[in-house]
């Protein structure tokens, strides 16, 4: 049997296929199902214990020389096929890639901003790691003051006041920085990523994004402000969309208000979204507060302004209804190729 598996081996070895037949032959011949591998291994079956011991291995190292050698030729005709059919026919469909799509955050956002850039808004962007003035000091969120409570804050330096580094809360830091390095008029929205310390859950977490706005000029008033965010809330969400302002409370602007829309799914008639009161909350506003003025240098005798900000998590929720939070950052193919793709 010895002398058998050596004789095999030199053929199996030698083996030179022309083609891709002359492959299955061999296939057939030494590890088809009647092939010389599985005949000698019947035989082994009846080799005393002894030459069994020695057979054994030089069995099985000859069946791996012969699997090993036929896939490997195998590979290689199996590619020629492939080539060769490629080559020949030309009208055979091409091999499909996946196309990206915008995530649904960046096509909302780009929306919001294409709409405020036609009303004459610039867009202004700055630092996700600010100081306490940018943050909080110069927009009268006064040191101690439990106003600084409503955002709960990740601070880079520990002790949380007048000369901490924070993952800034809103981007009204940028709102702040415009002015301060600028004079008026000015009409601009601070899209950006903020950073709030909560607990991740359907419902909230500990990152989201932020579309700002500020406008400041000579007599610029409430009504000024409501107009832009209706016609904001028209081009967003279609003609007829109702808004409604509820008095709020913001350190930076007074007065203030939470401006609330007729529901985008209900359309008012009463769903889960808008638990059943035909209207959703979707951005804080108000007068900029004169103290903020002040703090950024300009004279709050002359000049007036509003702002507001939005989560943009918010407002595509209320486009595409998407039920948890979560869905935006865990960046799940089968969630993101449900947007439309606008790549240009
Ligand atoms: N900065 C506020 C927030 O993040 C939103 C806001 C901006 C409210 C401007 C009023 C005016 O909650």
């Amino acid at each position: 049997m010895q002398e058998q598996i050596d004789q095999y081996t030199t053929e199996v070895e030698a083996f030179n296929p022309a083609n891709a037949d002359e492959l299955e032959t061999f296939r057939i011949k030494f590890l088809g199902t009647k092939g010389l591998v599985k005949d000698l291994f019947e035989q082994f079956k009846s080799t005393t214990p002894e030459e069994k011991r020695t057979l054994g291995k030089v069995l099985n190292q000859f069946k791996q020389l012969a699997e090993g050698k036929y896939q490997l030729l195998k590979e290689h005709f199996d590619a020629q096929i492939t080539t060769a059919t490629a080559q020949q026919d030309l009208t055979l469909p091409g091999e499909g890639f996946a196309v990206g799509s915008r995530h649904p955050l960046s096509l909302v956002r780009n929306e919001i901003i294409d709409i405020f850039k036609r009303l004459g808004f610039v867009v202004a962007e700055g630092p996700e790691i600010e100081d306490d003035w940018h943050n909080f000091s110069a927009l009268n969120f006064p040191e101690e003051h439990p106003a600084r409570d409503m955002q709960d804050t990740f601070f880079i330096t520990k002790d949380g006041g007048k000369d901490s580094i924070a993952l800034r809360t809103h981007t009204s830091s940028v709102q702040v920085r415009m002015m301060e390095s600028g004079k008026p008029p000015f009409r601009a929205i601070m899209p950006g990523r903020v950073y709030r310390n909560e607990a991740i859950s359907a419902r909230a977490h500990c990152f989201f994004h932020q579309v700002e706005g500020l406008y400041v000029d000579e007599n610029v008033s409430f009504a000024d402000l409501k107009q832009t965010l209706y016609h904001f809330v028209q081009e967003l969400y279609g003609e007829g969309t109702k808004v409604r302002f509820r008095p709020s409370y913001f350190p930076f602007t007074e007065p203030s208000a939470e401006m609330d829309i007729s529901c985008t799914i209900c359309k008012g008639a009463g769903c889960n979204m808008c638990k059943y009161s035909g209207y959703v909350e979707i951005l804080g506003c108000g007068m900029v507060d004169p103290n903020v003025l002040e703090n950024c240098g300009i004279d709050s005798k002359k000049y007036t302004g509003f702002a507001f900000g939005m989560g943009i998590e918010r407002i595509t929720n209320l486009k595409y209804v998407i039920r948890d939070l979560r869905l935006f950052s865990e960046n799940d193919v089968r969630f993101l190729k449900q947007f439309k793709t606008d790549i240009v």
